[in-house]
């Protein structure tokens, strides 16, 4: 069975809930902050998923700072990531939930990072996290489209249990 952890930096609690939301559909799934997560926290877990918020324009949520240098020195043997993160697409439409391509360019080539997600259905001009014509992970906004939310979160996580073991 894949281990699975959370790992989530969040500034208003909005990352936080819908980590803790992420979590109920997985079995056995653990919940970490950024903030205080470590390399040895995350070796035995052979699944990642990361979320984030953006801040500033297009950046990824400060708590999420101290960390990302680690990856450089993470071990990544047999494991796979997933990523989802918070915007908001109308004040922020050019930007939408751009902190998850600082996870993901931090991230490629080191490790298989899957769960990306079609850009139908959502509103927004721009977004630094489009890889190849699709999110590089869930894009989520709980500002103006929360009534998408749980049946986004519930088509990724049927969409991730396909990777895991
Ligand atoms: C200063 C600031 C800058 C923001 N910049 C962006 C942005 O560039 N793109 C975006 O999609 N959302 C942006 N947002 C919106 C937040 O990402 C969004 O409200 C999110 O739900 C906050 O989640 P959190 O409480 O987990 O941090 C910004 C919010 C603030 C306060």
């Amino acid at each position: 069975m894949s281990k699975i952890a959370i790992i989530y930096g969040s500034s208003t609690g909005a990352t936080e809930a819908v980590a803790e939301k992420i979590q109920a559909l997985f079995d056995d799934a653990a919940l970490f902050n950024a903030e205080s997560v470590s390399i040895d926290d995350l070796a035995p877990f052979d699944f990642l998923i990361l979320g984030a918020s953006t801040t500033g324009v297009g950046d990824l949520q400060d708590d999420w700072e101290s960390f990302l240098p680690k990856f450089e020195k993470m071990n990544f043997t047999g494991k796979k990531v997933a990523i989802f993160g918070l915007g908001d697409s109308a004040s922020f439409s050019t930007s939408f939930a751009g902190g998850m391509y600082i996870l993901y360019k931090a991230l490629k080539g080191k490790v298989e990072i899957v769960g990306s997600v079609s850009t139908d259905g959502y509103t927004f001009d721009d977004s630094e996290a489009i890889v190849d014509g699709k999110f590089v992970g869930l894009a989520l906004d709980e500002d103006n489209e929360y009534n998408e939310t749980e049946s986004r979160i519930n088509n990724w996580a049927k969409d991730l249990k396909k990777y895991l073991n």
